[in-house]
């Protein structure tokens, strides 16, 4: 037996060891020594990976790594220049992505626009998207669905004066309310919420999703282990998910033939998309509507809830950051009227302290992850065909040969914002292809939001300790601790 064991590891070293050789002779990235076989790296990935183990491994091997992760690629990038390098040279053939189970149980069989292949039909979602959700003229059209929500939210606060309030909860449902409505024309938090029951189970689908889609499901890069609890929670969240979606497209049918409710301008996302399977029902089928309603949905309030929770307590930990944003908008605005939307423009350190929060705590660290579709050059290393890309944009933001004193929450650095975007170095919408359609609706409601409760009120910690800056485990960077605030 002994023996069996001896031959057997050197056996095994022997095959590690020329697999790592193997891949330099092949002109593959630089890859931390060992990759095991079956699981390879992923022994190494321990949470938040971006900040810790990623970090470690570019800071060791270079800014371009290949790690293996089970039966899958993975190429690992922080740097400015190899960034614009794959979203420029590279980029369409970084624009699919890779087909995760959790897109495939979660979205529809990956037809969703988060999480579709690169192609004709990517491209048709990405297009109605932008045109009926998420284009200026659309975005100028629903203004007062923003204004209204953040005004609510003042009303609320200004009813807890003086009290602990969990803003965590305040920043989410404002921007469900905000994606809600535009989508369906209601809203499920705050006082006039018709239907109680209703709120309450597509508050908990919703949680659910969202702690799904950040979990790593092991057969995803093992694919012989079946993890089949995982599977089955995932296939029965979707299961309340679509039944819940379907629910909201038919109460939409019925408003469409009982009224007419349909001008042109009042139309929510579901009475468009409505409006189109009409004219061709073979593509527009209802899958595909809630498909779109559900990405809207997760993509659009997390990462905005969660930057304006991470701006909030930066300026609490930085009060005199706070008192100048505070000056600023009583210069501009005064003390005779609420701001609007409109003011945003004049308020270009409220846009810095943006900046700069999303440059230290960029809600999607590592992007989302992209795949390639054909095998290409990065960085003057071979990248085969089907390796997925993680752009490290909490590396390269947070990089101090890139940002003087990184740890630093210093909205002034952003006082020329144009320079901010040269060489790739801010950029948590990603660019090109697949990045942010939402980028200019989140400023929109993360600046009003931000400004608004600025502007009305005087802001305080709990008590004299800063604010617990530890992030969560998540698939957005959330903050750890929900933020309370005086
Ligand atoms: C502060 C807020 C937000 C941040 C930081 C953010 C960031 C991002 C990032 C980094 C990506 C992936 C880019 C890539 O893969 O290279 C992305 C994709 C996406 N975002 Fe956002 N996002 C935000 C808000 C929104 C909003 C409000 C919406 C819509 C209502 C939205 C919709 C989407 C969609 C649909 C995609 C997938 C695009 C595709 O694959 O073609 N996001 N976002």
């Amino acid at each position: 037996m002994a023996t069996f064991f001896l031959h057997f590891s050197v056996f095994l070293a022997l095959y590690i060891i020329t697999r790592h050789f193997l891949n330099k002779i092949r002109n593959f990235p630089p890859s931390p020594f060992p990759s095991l076989p079956i699981i390879g790296h992923l022994y190494l990935l321990k949470k938040p990976i971006y900040r810790t183990v990623l970090s470690k491994i570019s800071s060791k091997h270079g800014p371009v790594i290949l790690l293996q992760l089970g039966s899958r690629r993975q190429l690992v990038v922080s740097s400015p220049s190899i960034a614009e390098e794959c979203f420029t040279k590279n980029d369409v053939v970084f624009a699919n992505r890779p087909g995760y189970l959790i897109a495939k149980h979660l979205a529809y069989n990956t037809t969703g626009l988060l999480w579709a292949p690169y192609g004709d039909h990517w491209r048709n979602l990405r297009r109605i998207v932008s045109i009926e959700v998420l284009s200026a003229y659309r975005l100028q059209m629903l203004s007062s669905i923003r204004l209204e929500e953040v005004r609510s939210m003042i009303c609320v606060l200004f009813r807890n004066q003086n009290q602990i309030v969990d803003m965590k909860t305040v920043f989410f449902e404002l921007t469900l309310n905000i994606m809600m409505r535009m989508i369906a024309g209601k809203r499920y938090y705050g006082e006039d919420v018709s239907d109680v029951e209703e709120a309450k189970r597509f508050r908990a689908i919703h949680a659910e999703t969202l702690l799904l889609g950040g979990k790593t499901i092991i057969g995803d890069y093992v694919p012989w282990i079946k993890s089949k609890k995982m599977l089955k929670r995932v296939i029965e969240c979707h299961l309340k998910s679509d039944s819940f979606m379907q629910y909201l497209i038919e109460e939409q049918r019925r408003k469409i033939l009982e009224t007419d409710c349909c001008g042109e301008k009042k139309r929510n996302l579901i009475q468009v998309l409505l409006s189109l399977q009409e004219n061709e029902p073979g593509y527009y089928t209802d899958d595909i509507i809630k498909g779109i309603m559900l990405v809207l949905l997760l993509a659009g309030t997390d990462t905005s809830s969660a930057t304006m929770e991470w701006a909030l307590s930066l300026l609490l930990n930085h009060p005199r950051v706070l008192e100048k944003a505070q000056r600023e908008i009583d210069e501009h605005i005064g003390h005779d009227r609420l701001m609007d939307e409109g003011d945003l423009a004049q308020l270009p350190y409220l846009r810095s302290i943006l900046n700069e929060t999303l440059r230290m705590y960029p809600p999607a660290p590592l992007l989302i992850p992209h795949e390639s579709s054909e095998e290409c050059l990065v960085g003057g290393f071979r990248i085969p065909r089907g390796t997925m890309l993680s752009v490290n944009m909490w590396a390269i933001q947070n990089d101090p040969k890139i940002w003087p004193d990184p740890t630093k929450f210093r909205p002034e650095r952003f006082d020329n914002p144009e320079g901010a975007r040269d060489g790739f170095k801010l950029m948590p919408f990603g660019h090109g292809r697949r990045s942010c359609p939402g980028e200019g609706l989140a400023l929109k409601v993360v600046g009003l939001a931000l400004g608004s409760l600025l502007q009305c009120f005087k802001w305080q910690k709990i008590s004299d300790k800063m604010v617990d800056m530890t992030e969560g485990p998540g698939f957005t960077s959330t903050k750890a601790q929900p933020l309370e605030a005086i």
